[in-house]
């Protein structure tokens, strides 16, 4: 923190947010709120004679509530830059001035009530999105009484109290009656490895590690005082994981497999009781310890949406930022030139924090050494001649590569660096203006009409994007899965790429099914594309149902690459459901919808006849 700090190179902005995001790759011009801090941070010395003065008192953020800081205060030791700030909420007002000692005693002269946020614009090539992780609060768990005993606490509460610069300067003690506890017990897994409505599903990676250092900790400092590990299972993965965990255990440390189902207090003593089914004996223990820790588990920031937002990010099911791809893209995002870092992608510890974050610095260098960048050729392409400049295809694109001018219906232009290629925009437009390198209308409507060419009956048209269904469907194949031959596989790079003429134009081909396919909702390899697909197919059935088309005939389904068992199961389910389809049903179709079409063309001629002129 500190060579940032002094790094020539490097603008540190803290007590700062980001306001607004826009450009590209290469182009990012980014809004910064300095937020006021009261103090020059140029002149202020740090003497801490403001503080010594100053006359309130709040809980202090840092030291978990246990101690308090004033209205006036540096917001910890180490912070970066070392300069203190007033806490505007807790001041005792400064219009008019109501206290104002802080700047009575302040030699420096740095102290200055009317200072306002400021805004600042800067460019960037690239940008990291490192914005770290919040921890989870305990208190929705009955069972272990967080709220109600005062010595049950948080394992980040543990760190303050042993930490040398804690509120106890190191010296371990429990919250009731501040003397040093000799039974300290455990509770991994709060919060995390739950699949209950409470809590979450995924395991917080650093929470078991993290106790065993504590219990290390506590064995240096404390020989004395006997430890008890509370577990399902430790995960020691990491190098050298091992090592530590089994000199925790050489220590003394008890691990007890089981999680506690309750804790009880002693209203006199203070004591804590808690009952466990000990799964290695499956006997149902019970264990008198002075204090609890609650091993809470790591969950997504809490105001990560915004930025999201800010960044074009996507977030995956549990809540993290989602990288590009899992194993090749580790530190890439869906928006080219914003990576990630650290605990924004996924629980992780200070390790793999650090090597994400290098990554992410190397992946950055690359792009700014190269000074200009190489963009798949499967970008979108105008056709100027059809645009009307309706503004249709700007919204929808996920990257805001599209600039629209729906007022003065200029022609839509794509920025190519930051298009990403999912069709989108191709889908939404009712003009055909806008299309899809190397995934072209008239490449898809040629695989159409290739694929029902002969024995229509015996197909299904099925719509695959790149990245997830389509690679099921090839995992389905390396696997040798058994699955039906009627499916006819299209691939489009997302399931965005499937526009509702598609559909309507295999029907009207003679297709008895047809179905669209695409990664699972919230895991789009484009942000947010495949809500668009959800859009259309709701109004395809909507379409088939008017026109006396069975709905059915028409399946959306999520498969995900890994979900090679899925992709044949769907194929087995949709190859019955095709059998159910009659030829008569499939000849009235194609009536209808060829009758619909003429009319539909006739009708689009015109207007764009109106809209020449
Ligand atoms: Fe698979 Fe968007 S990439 S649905």
């Amino acid at each position: 923190m500190m060579d940032t700090g002094r790094h020539p190179l490097i603008e540190l902005m803290a007590y700062s947010e980001v306001e607004d995001v826009s450009g590209y790759v290469g182009n990012f011009k980014v809004k910064v709120r300095k937020k006021a801090r009261y103090v020059d941070e140029e002149v202020c010395n740090s003497c801490d004679e403001c503080v010594k003065v100053c006359p309130v008192s709040v809980p202090d953020e840092y030291q978990m509530g246990f101690s308090s800081r004033k209205a006036i205060y540096l917001p910890f030791g180490q912070a970066v830059p070392s300069t203190h700030l007033i806490d505007m909420e807790a001041c005792l007002g400064i219009n008019p001035i109501a206290c104002g000692k802080c700047a009575e005693v302040c030699e420096q002269n740095c102290i200055d009530f009317d200072m306002k946020d400021e805004f600042v614009d800067v460019e960037v090539g690239v940008i990291i999105v490192a914005t770290g992780m919040d921890v989870y609060d305990p208190t929705e768990m009955d069972e272990y009484c967080y709220t109600e005993y005062d010595n049950v606490i948080t394992s980040m509460e543990f760190e303050r109290l042993i930490c040398a610069g804690g509120p106890t300067e190191g010296h371990f003690i429990r919250p009731s009656d501040h003397k040093r506890p000799m039974r300290i017990g455990f509770i991994q897994c709060v919060g995390s490895r739950s699949h209950s409505a409470i809590g979450n599903p995924y395991c917080s990676n650093i929470c078991c590690m993290n106790t065993v250092k504590d219990t290390l900790l506590l064995a240096d400092h404390y020989p004395d005082v006997e430890c008890k590990v509370f577990y399902i299972d430790i995960r020691a993965f990491g190098k050298g994981f091992e090592d530590l965990y089994i000199r925790s255990k050489e220590a003394g440390v008890k691990y007890i497999r089981g999680l506690p189902g309750e804790i009880r207090e002693d209203a006199k003593t203070k004591n804590l009781v808690l009952t466990v089914e000990n799964t290695t004996t499956s006997q149902v223990e019970e264990h008198e310890l002075d204090l609890v820790v609650l091993s809470v588990g790591v969950i997504p920031r809490q105001d990560g949406d915004g930025i999201k937002e800010l960044f074009t990010l996507s977030r995956t099911a549990d809540g993290f930022y989602m990288e590009s791809h899992p194993k090749l893209k580790p530190v890439d995002t869906p928006t080219a030139g914003v990576y990630l870092a650290g605990c924004a992608e996924g629980p992780k510890d200070i390790k793999d924090s650090v090597t994400q974050a290098s990554a992410a610095a190397a992946r950055s260098e690359i792009l700014l050494n190269k000074g200009s960048i190489k963009a798949a050729a499967i970008t979108s392409v105008v056709d100027d001649d059809l645009c009307t400049g309706c503004g249709v295809c700007g919204p929808v694109c996920p990257y805001g590569a599209i600039i629209v001018d729906p007022k003065t219906k200029a022609k839509a232009q794509v920025i190519e660096a930051a298009c990403a290629g999912c069709g989108n925009c191709g889908a939404a437009c009712r003009f055909g203006a806008i299309t899809m390198r190397h995934f072209t209308d008239a490449q898809i409507f040629a695989q159409i009409d290739s694929i029902l060419e002969e024995d229509n009956m015996e197909k299904v048209v099925v719509f695959a994007c790149n990245w997830c269904s389509y690679a099921g469907g090839d995992f389905a194949g390396i696997s040798r899965l058994q699955y039906p031959e009627s499916p006819r596989l299209i691939r489009t790079m997302c399931s965005a790429r499937v526009d509702e003429e598609f559909v309507k134009y295999a029907f009207r081909k003679g297709a008895a099914m047809v179905l669209v396919s695409g990664c699972h909702y919230t895991d789009c390899h484009y942000i947010s594309a495949n809500r668009q697909t959800v859009k259309r197919v709701q109004r395809l059935w909507d379409f088939l149902e008017r026109n006396n088309i069975r709905p059915e005939r028409l399946q959306l389904e999520w498969i995900s690459a890994a979900e090679a068992q899925k992709f044949a199961k769907v194929m087995r389910s949709i190859e019955e459901m095709r059998k159910q389809v009659t030829e008569e049903e499939v000849e009235e179709t194609m009536k209808t919808l060829t009758a619909l079409e003429k009319k539909m063309r006739a009708k689009k001629e015109k207007k764009m006849e109106k809209v020449a002129t």
